[in-house]
């Protein structure tokens, strides 16, 4: 049910990280380097815990939703914690101190998680039975299924708070949900990979396919919850 996308920390990423952050500042001695270094790696243990958490949560949503409506609405999840690099480049890119506090006060997506689900009503249900629980907080919240961008991208993005218990204290933790179809994810994979590996050219050659590509899985997406509500009744 769940694909780690990043297994567990990479303390090579994170070593080379710091030496780079520890060789352009002169300021910073080698203590607070070794300090820094440690931050990092509890920052991703709690992390690494809110996802368990959330995935946890969604496991048990989801197994519920199977015994009550013999449905599964999770086709399934990829979670991943934001590797040290791109966590530090993050932070540069937005003009922010790039430092361990300030990326806990300013970044919401460290924690990712990916929700895959197999029909848009599933979406929605999923979030109404997240945000209803007690410990839930929602941050943020970005439907681009109602309102798709530009390109034709759909998802519903929100972003919460869960509380991590651990021994001498409770870390209210953000994790960055998107949940979108099958579909969707098909769109978004292919996208993401065409802006990556292809020239600016290729890229505007495909925009006005790709946008009548996220068109037309929409309406199929629709037509197949249709026929779903039916054979269900
Ligand atoms: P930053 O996280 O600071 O970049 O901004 P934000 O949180 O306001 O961004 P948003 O919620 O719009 O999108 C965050 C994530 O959604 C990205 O990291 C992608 O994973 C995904 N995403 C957003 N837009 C697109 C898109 O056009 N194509 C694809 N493939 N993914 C997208
Ligand atoms: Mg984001």
């Amino acid at each position: 049910m769940y694909v780690d996308r990043k297994p567990s920390m990479d303390l090579e990423e994170l070593k080379e990280a710091m030496t780079k952050k520890f060789q352009t500042n002169q300021n910073f001695n080698s203590l607070e380097y070794f300090d820094e270094m440690l931050n990092f790696v509890e920052l991703n243990h709690i992390y690494s815990s809110a996802l368990e958490e959330i995935s946890t949560k969604l496991k048990i949503l989801d197994d519920e939703f199977q015994v009550i409506h013999k449905h599964n609405p999770i086709h399934h999840m990829e979670r991943r914690v934001k590797g040290t690099r791109s966590l530090l480049s993050k932070l540069e890119r937005k003009s922010l101190p790039v430092t361990v506090e300030s990326a806990k006060d300013n970044i919401f997506d460290i924690a990712g998680m990916r929700v895959i689900c197999n029909y848009i009503e599933d979406i929605y249900v999923l979030e109404k039975l997240l945000l209803k629980q007690e410990d839930i907080k929602l941050l943020k919240r970005k439907d681009y299924i109602e309102k798709p961008k530009e390109n034709g991208y759909r998802s519903l993005h929100i972003v919460i708070s869960v509380p991590v218990f651990l021994s001498e204290s409770v870390e209210h933790t953000p994790v960055e949900i998107q949940i979108r179809t099958i579909g969707m994810d098909m769109w978004a994979s292919f996208e993401h990979k065409m802006r990556y590996k292809n020239t600016k050219k290729d890229t505007e050659e495909y925009m006005t396919l790709l946008k009548e590509c996220a068109f037309e899985i929409s309406n199929v997406e629709n037509k197949m919850q249709d026929m779903h509500n039916d054979i269900k009744d």
